[in-house]
C-alpha cells in the first residue's frame, strides 16, 4: 500500500493506494467519533461494493446505514442533495456520525457537501471507485453541487478525514470513463511535472489495459503532486487554480451542452486542448507540443476536437467561471510543456483557439 499525506495543518489526512482497501475497516476505525457510519453510493456503484465494505464495517462492530443516489451528473443537485439530509435526519444522524462517499466524483463531492452542512459539519470519508475521483476529486475538500446558471457553482471547502482508493475497484469501471480519468491524470503532467507527461507518453499503453503497477504509480504521482498544491493552497488564493487547467473552457463545454452529455473528463481534455492552443497563439509551445499533447489525449481514448457552441456562447459561459475576477476571465495557460500559470487572454487570442480548436 502506498500513503501519500495531505499536510494541511488545521487537517491533515492520508490517502491510501491499493487494490482491495475497501474492507480494511482497520484504516477507518480509529478515525470514528461514534462507531456508526452512513455510506452514500449510487444506484450503479452500490449493487458492486456496498456489500463488501457494508459487511467488513458490520463485523467490526460499526453501525452502518446507506443511502443511494440516482447515477449522473445531472443528479449532482441541491434536490438530489436534500435526498442525503431527508435520510441523515430520518435516522436521526449526530454530529458525530461519520458520512463515506463510495463512488465518482459525483458523489464525493455531494456527500462532501452535505457533510460540510449537516448540523453544521460532520467527519467524512472518501472511497473514491473512479480513476478520476482517485487521482483528482477525492483529494483536497473541494465539495459541491451544480447550479443550472453554472458548474460546481455551489459548495464549501471541507476536507475528509482519509482517502481510501482501492485500485481493485477501477476493474469494472467502463472504458469511457477510464478514459476521463485519464484526462485529469494528463492534466498533472502539463501543470508543473513533464518528467510525469514523458512517463505518461511511455506508459499509456499499460494505463489502458489497467495493468496494476502503472496505475497504482500513476495515482500515487497525482495524489503528490495535487496534495503539495493543496498543501501551499487549500482555498484556492493562489497555485491551486492551476488545477483548473483545462477547466475554463471544459466547464463552458458541459454547461453549453448540458451536464452529463460530455463526460467531466472529456470536456477537461478538449479544454485543455484550446488551453494549448491560445498557448500557442502566445508563442508559448510549439507546434510540436501541440502535437504531443493531441497524441497522448488520443492514445487516452479522449477528443482533443471542443464541440461547436458558437463564440459568443463560450465566451458568455466562460464569464461565469469561478475564476472570474472583477470581470476578468482567468485561464490556465502552459508557459512551455510542463509548466502553467493563470493568465488572461485576449478575444482574439480566445476566438482564435476556438477557431482552431473546436469540431468543423
Ligand atoms: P461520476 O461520479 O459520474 O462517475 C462516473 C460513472 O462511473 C458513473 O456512472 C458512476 O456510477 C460509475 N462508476 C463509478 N465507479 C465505478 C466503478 N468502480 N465501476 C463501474 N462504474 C463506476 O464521474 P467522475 O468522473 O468520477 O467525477 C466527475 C465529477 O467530479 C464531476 O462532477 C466533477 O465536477 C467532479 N470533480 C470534482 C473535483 C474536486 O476537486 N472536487 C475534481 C474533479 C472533478
Ligand atoms: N480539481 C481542482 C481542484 O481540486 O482544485
Amino acid at each position: 500500500m502506498q500513503t501519500v499525506k495531505l499536510d494541511l495543518a488545521h487537517a491533515p489526512y492520508d490517502i491510501h493506494i491499493a487494490r482491495d482497501l475497501l474492507t480494511q475497516v482497520e484504516l477507518i476505525k480509529p478515525l470514528l467519533l461514534q462507531p456508526r457510519v452512513v455510506i452514500v453510493s449510487n444506484a450503479t456503484v452500490a449493487p458492486l461494493y456496498l456489500k463488501p465494505l457494508q459487511d467488513a464495517l458490520e463485523a467490526a462492530d460499526i453501525q452502518c446505514h446507506s443511502i443511494i443516489l440516482p447515477d449522473g451528473e445531472v443528479y449532482k443537485t441541491s434536490e438530489t442533495l436534500n435526498l442525503i439530509f431527508d435520510a441523515l435526519l430520518t435516522e436521526r444522524c449526530e454530529r458525530k456520525t461519520t458520512l463515506i462517499a463510495l463512488g465518482g466524483g459525483v458523489i464525493g463531492d455531494m456527500t462532501g457537501f452535505a457533510a460540510a452542512v449537516y448540523q453544521r459539519g460532520v467527519p467524512f470519508i472518501q472511497i473514491p471507485t473512479t480513476l478520476l475521483a482517485q487521482v483528482d476529486s477525492s483529494v483536497g475538500g473541494k465539495t459541491g453541487i451544480n447550479h443550472p446558471l453554472g458548474k460546481n457553482m455551489i459548495g464549501a471547502f471541507y476536507q475528509p478525514r482519509l482517502v481510501l482508493a482501492d485500485l481493485a475497484t477501477l476493474d469494472s469501471l467502463p472504458l469511457r470513463e477510464l478514459s476521463a480519468g485519464m484526462a485529469e491524470v494528463i492534466k498533472y503532467g502539463l501543470i508543473d511535472d513533464l518528467a510525469f507527461f514523458e512517463w505518461l507518453e511511455a506508459n499509456i499503453e499499460r494505463l489502458m489495459a489497467r495493468e496494476t503497477d502503472a496505475l497504482a504509480y500513476a495515482v500515487e504521482r497525482c495524489c503528490q503532486n495535487k496534495a503539495r498544491i493543496v498543501a501551499g493552497d487549500e482555498k484556492e488564493q493562489g497555485q491551486r487554480a492551476l488545477l483548473n487547467l483545462g477547466h475554463t473552457f471544459g466547464h463552458a463545454i458541459e454547461s453549453g451542452l448540458g451536464y452529463g452529455v460530455w463526460l467531466h473528463g472529456e470536456a477537461i481534455a478538449a479544454g485543455m486542448m484550446l488551453a494549448a492552443y491560445a498557448s500557442r497563439e502566445l508563442d508559448q509551445i510549439s507546434d510540436d507540443d501541440i502535437e504531443r499533447i493531441k497524441t497522448l489525449l488520443l492514445k487516452a481514448g479522449l477528443p482533443v476536437k471542443a464541440p461547436v457552441l458558437g463564440h459568443e456562447r463560450y465566451l458568455d459561459l466562460m464569464a461565469q467561471d469561478k475564476k472570474v475576477d472583477a470581470g476578468k476571465i482567468k485561464f490556465v495557460l502552459m508557459q512551455c510543456l510542463g509548466e502553467s500559470y493563470v493568465g488572461e487572454l485576449s478575444r482574439d487570442t480566445i476566438i482564435a483557439a476556438l477557431d482552431v480548436g473546436c469540431a468543423a
